[in-house]
């Protein structure tokens, strides 16, 4: 799962820069950037035919490709100003047969490629869509801390209510250094969380530890906080 340091200082920088509380180290997997956690997700869950729900203009590509890679159809929803339209996202999921949805993959802040970020409502929409139709959430924020305007946008693993339903993916590549490749994954640990474990030791048996103990040293020396002004 990781050095035990970082993911502990992982679980801390969660809470006191992310707003994102009650996820102790046991809840954080330390990965191969974020690629690796798509990746893994991927393979844990998708089977030839699966629904994979994004945002359209195309989400991130590589995530894209991979979900398709693992023959998933990737069901776009149009972006809006402030996020993803979420009731087409709705109903997207509502056409789907319910073996056949697996995951909805959004980016609340600085969607890449267009760069909005997600408002409130659509993120508590898109919660009760998860609840109501029994789906999980992936999170990607890669950008969560780098932030021009105002108050620091709210992850919608935050606002899960202890649900369980988001599984929050954020890295070290955009604000430390991409070739460390540290990321990390946050979830309840029972859950898709193990299963994720378990596809990236077959990967990759465990993640760079030199990188993990840089990265775990310069959260303690707050270098990433100090860089980027926070
Ligand atoms: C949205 C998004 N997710 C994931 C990644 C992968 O990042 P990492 O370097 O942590 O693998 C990127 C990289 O550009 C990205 O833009």
């Amino acid at each position: 799962m990781g050095v035990p340091k970082l993911r502990e200082r992982i679980s801390r920088y969660m809470e006191e820069e992310l707003g994102i509380g009650g996820q102790g180290p046991d809840s954080v997997l330390v990965t191969t950037g974020s690629q690796e956690s798509l990746f893994s997700i991927s393979m844990s869950l998708l089977r030839e035919g699966d629904a994979v729900f994004t945002e359209n203009p195309p989400t991130y590509f590589v995530a894209y490709t991979v979900f398709r890679e693992f023959g998933a159809r990737v069901r776009p929803s149009p972006m809006e100003e402030d996020g993803i339209d979420t009731h087409s996202l709705e109903a997207a999921v509502r056409s789907e047969e319910p073996g056949r949805r697996k995951f909805i993959y959004v980016m609340p802040v600085a969607q890449n490629p267009t760069g909005a970020s997600m408002g409130e409502e659509k993120k508590r929409h898109i919660l009760e869509i998860a609840s109501q139709y029994d789906l999980m959430v992936i999170e990607d924020d890669p950008y969560g801390l780098i932030n021009y305007s105002g108050a620091r946008p709210r992850p919608l693993k935050s606002m899960d209510g202890g649900q369980g339903r988001v599984i929050y993916l954020s890295t070290f590549s955009k604000v430390l250094a991409p070739g460390l490749r540290i990321g990390w994954a946050a979830g309840d640990p029972g859950g898709l969380l193990s299963s994720v474990s378990r596809v990236k030791q077959l990967i990759d048996l465990n993640t760079n530890t030199l990188s993990q103990y840089i990265c775990s040293e310069a959260l303690e020396r707050r270098l990433i906080q100090r860089n980027i002004g926070g």
